[in-house]
């Protein structure tokens, strides 16, 4: 029972629930179309998993252990001696922390500055017009919307037999605060987030084995891709155990155990400091009543619409909580999208077109069809390697390749892949390039500066023509 209760006498344009990158983006879009918005969050600070725990501080984490390792590995080849690197673990946490709440603020002026009232709070439906916001002070307070989005996200997937107690055992949240650098590190499942915390640690000196369930790595890569960027962690010194079951993990005072039925079919216990759980993420839906207003997730808890995103006359949902790649971007897509439509526009989402981004070193990053998903149609590939691109050589980061694949009689460009340094900004140019639905002609006679990266995109384009130049 909460201790006050109080209703909002103003009926909003819209109410969103949850400020991620989805709601925060609806909220500020919809506040540039002149609709009254609130928007209510749970977590003390704005900005979602994304901001407070998840793509931010990973990445301030991606880029201070990168240079660790280039000033302990790289550096003395370039003729800089700087001496054996030392360690400040707790100085590169408060980097991390620091980057986090400077951005948290950001997205409080942002909405601030586009006129939305922040409710801090959990928010649930009372019925189809109607926001409970419950305060961590137990006040409750009531507002009105003729519009209301569900923009609440996702929280990690658990498994069974295996406790998170985000001490020894970890989600991403846990894997982002290690007190000290673990010797050994088991990381459960080889997706982005195994990947991605699998290599920070192991680059400040972890030793990590990456337990994963099917074949290869990353889920939704195109096979080659993902085989090329493994050869490349392995060589980082990371160890894949593919074909392999995670059955349970049990905690044993500073280690853990982790049980797996290894590809032979045979149990083997790898036992470590830690272990990072990262086997996918599950909406997050919890709490929020929505049988108040009718709605219900299907049997895997996604809040699924009518495919503009709208799960009633004046419910939307947006994001993680709803189908589709749980990405931040997609998020952000579908909240300025949604905004817009209860604005009365016609917006256009490409869910086809969503790019999916790995930050390791080198990064994977591809958008549209992978070669597999094509086996039906008539296509040609093009493939260059960095190897061969000067500015990569240069650099002394000439691992990995371009791969494209463009419609063998249209010529449109339908996938393109990457693993390379810098393969998430070179992704954006053939975003660009498939929304304006652009062939591999196109593409590769568009001047490109000399020597950038973006030469091997290019490249490629010509090798899917047959006169890739500079190999
Ligand atoms: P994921 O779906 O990317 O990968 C999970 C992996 O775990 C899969 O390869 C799966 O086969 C494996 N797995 C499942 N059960 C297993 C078991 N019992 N034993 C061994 N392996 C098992 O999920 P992840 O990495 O947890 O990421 C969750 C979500 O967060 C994804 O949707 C991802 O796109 C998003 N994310 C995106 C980031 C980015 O864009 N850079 C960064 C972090 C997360």
């Amino acid at each position: 029972m909460s201790r006050g209760s109080k209703a909002v006498t103003k009926t909003y344009d819209v109410v969103i629930i949850g400020a991620g990158p989805g709601g925060y983006n609806c909220a500020i879009r919809a506040g540039q179309l002149g609709l009254s918005v609130a928007c209510v969050e749970r977590r003390s600070t704005l900005g979602g998993t994304c901001l407070n725990v998840g793509c931010i501080p990973s990445k301030s984490l991606l880029h201070a252990s990168e240079l660790f390792h280039v000033a302990a590995t790289e550096l003395s080849g370039l003729g800089i001696d700087v001496g054996t690197p030392k360690l400040n673990l707790g100085h590169m946490m408060k980097a991390k922390d620091d980057a986090v709440s400077g951005l948290t603020k950001g997205v409080a002026f942002l909405l601030k500055k586009n006129k939305v009232d922040v409710f801090y709070g959990e928010g649930s439906f009372v019925d189809s017009e109607t926001v409970r916001v419950l305060g961590a002070d137990d006040t409750a307070q009531t507002l009105k919307a003729r519009n209301i989005v569900v923009a609440t996200g996702s929280e990690p997937a658990t498994l069974p037999g295996v406790d998170v107690d985000e001490d020894r055992i970890v989600s991403s949240t846990g894997a982002l605060e290690f007190p000290e650098v673990p010797e050994t590190l088991v990381v459960i499942g080889a997706g982005v987030i195994g990947l991605e915390l699998g290599s920070v640690w192991a680059r400040l000196g972890a030793q990590v084995t990456v337990v994963e369930y099917s074949d290869g790595i990353l889920p939704g890569a195109d096979p080659e891709i993902a085989k090329a960027a493994q050869a490349i962690y392995e060589q980082q010194g990371l160890t894949f155990v593919t074909n392999a079951k995670v059955e349970s993990a049990v905690v044993d005072g500073a280690s853990v155990g982790v049980n797996v039925t290894m590809p032979d079919g045979n149990r083997q216990t790898l036992t470590a400091d830690r272990a990072i759980v990262a086997i996918g993420r599950r909406p997050y839906t919890r709490g929020l009543s929505l049988e108040n207003a009718g709605v219900n997730p299907d049997e895997r808890g996604v809040l699924v619409g009518d495919g503009a995103l709208r799960l009633a006359k004046t419910i939307w949902a947006i994001g993680d909580c709803t189908s589709g790649p749980m990405l931040a971007h997609k998020a952000e897509d579908e909240g300025v999208a949604v905004a817009e439509m209860i604005a009365g526009q016609t917006p256009l989402i490409e869910h086809d077109l969503i790019p999916s981004v790995v930050y390791t070193a080198p990064e994977v990053a591809w958008v549209g069809a992978t070669e597999d998903a094509l086996s039906d149609r008539d296509i040609r590939v093009g493939r260059f390697p960095f190897l061969a691109n000067s500015r990569a050589r240069a650099s002394g980061e000439s691992q990995g390749l371009v791969k494209l694949i463009a419609d063998a009689k249209t010529d449109e460009v339908l996938g393109v892949h990457i693993v390379g340094t810098g393969a998430g900004e070179l992704i954006g140019e053939a975003c660009t390039l498939m929304a304006m639905s652009g062939s591999a002609e196109d593409l590769a006679r568009i001047c490109h500066a000399h020597p950038t990266r973006s030469e091997a995109l290019r490249q490629s384009a010509m090798d899917a023509a047959g006169w890739a130049m500079q190999i």
